[in-house]
């Protein structure tokens, strides 16, 4: 039994300890931003393969007190870092600190970096090089006021990176956050979902992704497999195992539009890519105009946000607009709104049903809930 522990965009830490479980995953406790675990290198390889939320699963080799940097070094020291990589590979050390008492947290990570190069020229007589840029080996080392917690990662890349995704931008959503608000919103495959401003198709990509029971990590690489204990056979035994479980590709009641033809066309290549653009239906139109395309269903988006302050002279006027045009058209329809944008719900004239906050990195969110109900509703500033 190994300790692990999963990082995750803060407010998903519930549907990351169910999906934690679903891997086989024991003694689960969701801290705020993640959840540590016991479990089989079983449990770690299928929660990297099939965790929709994880941002990463940190592996714990290391654990202890600490008062001074030395502490820290020794025991790093003490890691027989030689039996678990190859001094051929490359690392990085990174560092998060909540409440420690030490000055310079630079200077640590570099102790900890000595100190595994040191423990490697004593038992090998070689070290392995630093590469800050694509590490093959990332250590994470978690300081709180008085402990430290060393971790290999073995995700590597993040694990919201799925891989299918080929348009190079930077979505503005992360895969895992839209994959937890369809969580969050009870979506289920077989219900109509629409994204009317779907941007570079996350959420589609990500509903996609679940209705064909695909493992969001079929397509990629893992740290992992740079470690000394990769076990091949069980890891293709996981891989023989998803694949079995895809769904074939029928087109689902998915559908996804932007007022910008641009970012339609992303949308359809990164579905592309994926091989599912033929299960999402794409079109070009304004969120004010369109009509649904079921009577009922589950409507997702997250809305540009206003930096500038002629966006958020512009989404002042665009809010209201948006109520009117979801009460007139989309009685029966569950609209989630994912923003940080406070002046949303003051101006949208609909009532919040329900408020989530989540994170998106370091942006303080609120996931909106509205229930659009047939018939004149009051205009209440929720
Ligand atoms: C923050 S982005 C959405 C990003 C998206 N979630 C993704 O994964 O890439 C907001 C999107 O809203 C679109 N948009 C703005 N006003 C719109 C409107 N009236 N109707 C439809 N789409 C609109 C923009 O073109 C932009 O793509």
């Amino acid at each position: 039994m190994e300790h692990f522990f999963a990082t995750c965009p803060r407010g998903l830490e519930a549907q990351l300890a169910g999906e934690l479980d679903m891997a086989g995953a024991v003694r689960i406790e969701a801290v705020a931003g993640g959840v540590g675990f016991a479990g089989s290198w079983e449990s770690c390889y299928r929660a990297n393969l099939w965790s929709r939320i994880a941002t990463r699963i940190l592996w714990r080799v290391a654990h202890g007190p600490y008062q001074r940097e030395e502490d820290i070094y020794r025991l790093a020291h003490d890691v027989p870092w030689h039996k678990r990589f190859a001094v051929r590979r490359t690392l990085r050390v990174y560092m998060t600190a909540i409440r420690s008492p030490l000055r310079s947290l630079d200077f640590i990570t570099l102790r900890i970096k000595d100190a595994v190069c040191d423990r490697f020229r004593a038992e090998t007589g070689e070290r392995p090089s630093v590469d800050t840029a694509e590490p093959n080996v990332r250590i994470h080392a978690f300081l709180s006021d008085r402990e430290a917690t060393l971790y290999l990662d073995t995700s590597g890349e993040p694990l919201y990176k799925r891989g299918f995704k080929y348009a190079s931008v930077e979505a503005p959503l992360k895969e895992n956050l839209a994959a937890g608000i369809l969580m969050l919103a009870g979506w289920q495959p077989g219900t109509p979902l629409l994204d009317p401003m779907c941007g570079s198709g996350t959420f589609l990509l990500e509903a996609a992704l679940i209705a064909h029971d695909i493992a969001p990590g079929l397509a990629r690489k893992f740290g992992f497999f740079r470690l000394d204990n990769f076990d091949a056979a069980l890891w293709q035994k996981l891989l023989t195992e998803a694949e079995a479980r895809k769904q074939p590709f029928v087109a689902q009641p998915i559908f996804g539009s932007d007022i910008s033809q641009d970012q339609v066309e992303r949308a359809r290549q990164n579905l592309a890519a994926a091989g599912m653009h033929e299960c999402v239906r794409l079109e070009r139109a304004d969120l004010l105009q369109r009509s649904p395309p079921a009577a009922d269903g589950v409507l997702v988006a997250n809305p540009p946000y206003g930096i500038r302050l002629e966006e958020q002279e512009w989404l002042a006027a665009f809010y209201p607009r948006l109520g009117d045009a979801l009460k007139q058209r989309f009685a029966g329809w569950r609209c989630y709104f994912i923003s940080a944008d406070p002046q949303l719900p003051k101006q949208i004239g609909l009532k919040a049903s329900r408020r989530t906050p989540l994170f998106n990195g370091a942006l303080e969110c609120r996931l909106l809930e509205y229930r659009i109900i047939a018939g004149p509703m009051r205009r209440k500033a929720g």
